[in-house]
Parts: structure tokens; sequence; C-alpha cells
């Protein structure tokens, strides 16, 4: 039976006993990510801003970060980790049904980033659409994608997180403007069969969370709306204060979902935005950092590329292997934040 209709024969999710088992599992089967080639290292700001390397690593972990050069734009460089991630899947555009793409950076006000993409790989069936939920973009992006394939609608989802953030740099703003980079990573996700325990390929459980109250400790001062493009405004001390606690919670419930708990993980994949939030947070959950894959001091906040482009980051160097428990996790605007519990 070919691949497509094999695939199409797989169950969908039953319930038993009011519990959701699921048998259609979405598992990863390729990754890929692009940086754009401008690097900056921390002692450029130096130059422009009462700042220096010393602080920026100290009270972040960043030590540099990639830039967009005039070409590159979110679809571009969305595409680019998307071949990258079809090539490792050994997949072409026509194996694939959906393209999910977190950003909150997209080219152009309409249509999504991620039709451009659908357009750039060549793809002329499926279907795609944006998700925005800013820094914790990847992880809804991750739920939406599950949701698609547990419920049959898609067998094969292109999950992307992809960011030109230095396009909303103000960077007369030292407490900003140094902490953000650009860059994109991508993941396909395919349906599998599983036994419905947690011992199955693919995502086991998700927990998303948000709360509006805190739109002002990060958020954009302009929009559509309101008739500007506008600049990165954020409270960072405020935003550190929710981050901890809250990731370490949302990732504890998303395995308790699972039926696991923080000893069964072998990486944290983080958001990163900070490797004192990620420190905290492994802390928290009794975990150590030998079990943590962190990109932060090459790549800054990339908002929602951090965790795809952590995830290729991680694979490519040898420390995400298949079979592994892997807990993602993050927070930004919105507040958003939430975790997805994965086996590799
Ligand atoms: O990805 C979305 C979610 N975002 C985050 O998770 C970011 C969370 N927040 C953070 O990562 C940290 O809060 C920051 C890295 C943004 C800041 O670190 P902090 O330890 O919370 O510092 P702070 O904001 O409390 O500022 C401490 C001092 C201030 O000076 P005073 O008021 O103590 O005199 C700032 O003006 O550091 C000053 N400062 C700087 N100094 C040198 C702020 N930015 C800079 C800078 N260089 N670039």
């Amino acid at each position: 039976m070919p691949l497509r209709q094999a695939i199409r024969a797989l169950p969908q999710n039953n319930t038993r006993k009011g519990r959701q088992r699921l048998t259609r599992r979405a598992v990863v089967v390729g990754t890929g990510h692009y940086l754009p080639e401008r690097v900056v290292e921390n002692a450029e700001f130096e130059k422009t801003l009462d700042t220096s390397d010393e602080w920026i690593r100290a009270r972040s972990g960043i030590e540099r970060r990639h830039f967009a050069t005039e070409g590159d734009t979110t679809s571009s460089m969305a595409t680019a980790a998307a071949e990258a991630a079809l090539k490792d899947a050994k997949l072409t555009a026509d194996d694939i049904d959906a393209i999910v793409l977190a950003t909150s950076t997209a080219d152009l006000t309409f249509p999504s980033a991620a039709t451009m993409v659908q357009a750039q790989l060549g793809m002329t069936r499926g279907f795609a659409f944006d998700v925005q939920a800013v820094c914790a973009g990847f992880v809804y992006a991750l739920c939406n994608a599950n949701a698609l394939i547990a419920s049959g609608q898609a067998d094969r989802v292109l999950v992307i997180g992809a960011e030109t953030f230095s396009r909303i740099m103000d960077w007369t703003d030292r407490s900003t403007c140094v902490l953000f980079g650009d860059g994109a990573g991508a993941l396909i996700l395919e349906a599998q069969t599983g036994k419905g325990s947690n011992a199955d390929r693919g995502i086991l459980s998700t927990d998303l969370n948000s709360d509006g109250r805190y739109k002002d400790l990060l958020y954009v001062d302009g929009g559509v709306s309101t008739q500007s493009t506008g600049h990165l405004r954020m409270q960072g001390n405020q935003v550190f204060r929710h981050a901890v606690e809250k990731l370490a919670k949302t990732a504890t419930t998303a395995l308790d979902r699972a039926g696991l708990a923080a000893q069964d993980v072998d990486w944290i994949v983080p958001h990163q935005a900070n490797i004192r939030i990620i420190q905290g947070t492994a802390k928290k959950m009794g975990l150590s950092m030998d079990n943590v894959v962190v990109t932060v001091q090459d790549h800054g906040n990339t908002s929602a590329a951090s965790i795809p482009l952590a995830l290729s980051v991680g694979k490519e160097r040898g420390q995400i292997k298949p079979g592994d428990l892997i807990v993602t996790e993050a927070i930004g605007g919105g507040l958003a934040w939430g975790a997805v519990v994965l086996r590799w």
C-alpha cells in the first residue's frame, strides 16, 4: 500500500474511560533551520548604546545574534528552514498537507506568511496559515498541528517558527534591542500509529495558557488598526518574574497529562530568551542543565523561531536522539505560554 494511503488508513483518536487515548501520533520526521548571514556580537552595541558585552552576557546569556539582511524576510527564512526540513525527511513539498507558521513578524499584513511559504515551496495543494502567539508561537503551532493530525485532517504538517524581530526594534532602547535576533526553524510532523501509551513516539501531551491582563508587559506599540508598524516594548524584569514559575508549571502540567514526571525527561528544549530563566526553570523542575538544549548564546531571543531552531541545532549537535523524551516550553507577549511533551 503506498505510504499516503497507509497513513490515511491509520485509526483516528478514540476515547476510553473518559481519557483520550491517542492512536494517531504526530511524529517528528524532519528538522531544519536557517539563520541569516549577518552575525552581530554584543560588542557592536557598545558603539551606539550605554551597554557592554559583560552586562548582556551576565543578564541574558546572549553573546551574539543573527540579523536579517536586506533580502531576508520572514517568509524567505521560513522557506529555507522548510526546505532543509524536507531534505532531512527525504520528502518533497508534494508530501505535505498543511503548513502552520508561527510568527509575529509576517512579511505583509496579509496574506499569511504561511501561504507565501507554500508558494515558494511550489506546493499547490493542502492549506497554510499563520499562528500568532509571539514567543509562545511555536508551542501554539505545534498544538495546532498535532490537533490537525490527531483529528485526521492532515497526515503531514510542516510546522515553522520564523521571525524578523530586528525590524521592530527600537535601536535606542538598550533594554530590548540587545536581546533579540532573527531566524527560522522547521519541523515535519507525520501521522504514525502509536499504542496510546507514553512510550509512543510523537506528541504525547500539550498545555496552553494566556492571560491578556498582562498585555503591557510585552507588546508592540503599533499595528494595522493604529496605523503604524511600532516598536517592541518590554518590562523585562516583570516578564522575568512570571517566566520561571509559569514555565515550570506548564511543563509539569503537560508531563502530568502524559503520565510522566520531570525525571523521565531527556531534554528540555526551552524558548531561548534568557539563560537565567532557562536555568531557573530547569532547577524548579529538579533537572540539571545537562538536560537542557541551550542556543541563546548564539541566537539571542528569536521569539517563535527559538524552539524549532534549538530542536534542529540540538539534533545536529547529536544531543537529541530517536526515542528521547522532550519537553518544550515558552512564554511571551500576551502573556501567552505553554508546553509540549513529545518523544523524538
Ligand atoms: O521572549 C519573551 C519573553 N521575554 C523574556 O523572557 C525576557 C525576560 N526578561 C529578561 O530577560 C531580563 O529581565 C532582562 C535581560 C531583559 C533584564 O535583566 P534584569 O536583570 O531583569 O535587569 P533590569 O531590567 O532589572 O535592569 C537592571 C538595570 C537597570 O538599571 P538600574 O535601573 O538598576 O540603574 C537597567 O536600566 O540594568 C539596566 N539595563 C542595562 N544596562 C546595560 C537595562 N538594559 C541594559 C543594557 N546594558 N543593555
